[in-house]
């Protein structure tokens, strides 16, 4: 049977590097693209081109899980056999902000979704839903695995803990393959840059090169399970494999501080930093230039973090045959390297 792929948020992070993995496999590749008003498939355009050049099928179609006519109108035309769905308003800050268009697209969009996949996809069509460890928030226990207690403190959180439940629902009540991958923080040099690894990165790269004076950050010493993205698309792909439909916690199962990656960071762009102060007057110095190159802003604070984030991907490792090899050094260095080298280059 042909595979046929449809991902939606397909221009984002992971939607790009499972594009990658989905083509090499030699499925057909269907993304929904949403309308905006600048070109925004950067990470996406040298694949789908050089896909096209190889024959290999790479659909785009404008739409939006917010627009259930979309949905039916692209689910109908390509006929998935797999669906990955990690179109969603990603940044947890940003879901205080925008609180009811979050639910809507992270909550709704999914129900929306699991419907057009009764009435328009092929018998048989299987599920992928990115959700999240938001899901635990100030869960009473760390590590986390996959019976531990949710406790959301977002909307974002909220919203996913929706559509968690519903791809659950919909798997026991319609017996479809649906699947939550309930992943930890994965990075790399695509990641947007208004979440913090990349933040610090590219900031960093703009300093180096005397385009930027201060990167400024909240809590420095929050705490991340955080590994690397294109390892963690290759167990979506294997939990859609896998005969029995399931959820499953992915991570690293190792945290470290916001201090800790820029430290690590800083020393790969060349910076020697020092720390100075206490809480919203903390300072990050440059020993060598003697610049101040970090400073602390109120405004990036998140509300109290009681529990720390920190996956246990054991049944992951168990099932699926899935674990994570690049180590945080080996992150902070890829993307330090990267974000080095696109600044650099004066793209
Ligand atoms: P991302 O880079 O922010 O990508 C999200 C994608 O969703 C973007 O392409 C965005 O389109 C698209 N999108 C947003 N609203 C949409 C809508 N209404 N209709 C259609 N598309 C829409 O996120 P990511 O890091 O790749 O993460 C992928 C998924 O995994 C997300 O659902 C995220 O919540 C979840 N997740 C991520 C992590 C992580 O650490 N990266 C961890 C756990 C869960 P534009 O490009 O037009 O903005
Ligand atoms: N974004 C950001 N900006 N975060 C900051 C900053 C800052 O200036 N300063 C400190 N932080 C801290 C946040 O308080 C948080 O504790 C940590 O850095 C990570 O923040 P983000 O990189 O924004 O990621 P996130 O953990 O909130 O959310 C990401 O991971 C989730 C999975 O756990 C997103 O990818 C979500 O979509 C995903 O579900």
């Amino acid at each position: 049977m042909r595979k046929i792929a449809l991902i939606t948020g397909i221009n984002g992070q992971d939607g790009s590097y499972l594009t990658e993995l989905l083509l090499e496999k030699g499925y057909d590749v269907h993304g929904i693209d949403r309308r905006s008003s600048q070109f925004n498939r950067g990470r996406i355009e040298d694949t789908r081109q050089e896909a096209q050049k190889r024959g290999q099928v790479f659909e785009l179609y404008y739409g939006d899980i917010s627009d259930f006519s979309s949905i039916c109108r692209i689910f109908s035309n390509c006929k998935p056999t797999e669906i990955y769905n990690f179109a969603s308003q990603s940044h947890v800050a940003i879901s205080f902000e925008e609180p009811a268009h979050t639910t809507d697209v992270n909550a709704n969009g999914v129900l929306r979704l699991l419907e057009a996949m009764r009435y328009f996809a092929v018998e048989g069509c299987r599920f992928y839903q990115a959700s999240t460890s938001e899901l635990f928030g100030n869960a009473p226990e760390t590590p986390q695995n996959e019976n531990s207690p949710f406790h959301p403190r977002s909307p974002y959180g909220v919203a996913k803990l929706y559509a968690y439940w519903i791809v659950k629902n919909y798997r026991e009540h319609y017996g479809i393959h649906a699947c939550n991958g309930i992943l930890y923080n994965h990075e790399s040099p695509r990641r947007g840059e208004n979440f913090v690894t990349r933040k610090i990165t590219y900031s960093l790269a703009r300093i180096k090169a005397g385009r930027q004076d201060v990167l400024k950050l909240g809590n420095i010493d929050a705490q991340r399970d955080w590994g690397f993205a294109k390892e963690y698309i290759e167990v979506m792909w294997k939990m859609l494999q896998n005969e029995q439909a399931d959820d499953y916690v992915i991570a690293t199962g190792e945290t470290h501080t916001v201090r800790e990656f820029i430290e690590k960071a800083s020393a790969i762009a060349g910076f020697d930093i020092e720390w100075e102060g206490k809480g919203v007057e903390e300072k990050g110095r440059d020993k060598k230039s003697g610049n101040i190159i970090v400073e602390i802003d109120p405004k990036f604070y998140r509300p109290e973090e009681k529990t720390i984030l920190c996956g246990d991907a054991s049944k992951a490792k168990r099932v699926l045959g899935w674990k994570p090899k690049t180590t945080f050094g080996q992150l902070v260095e890829m993307m330090m390297k990267a974000d080095l080298e696109l600044i650099d280059s004066g793209k």
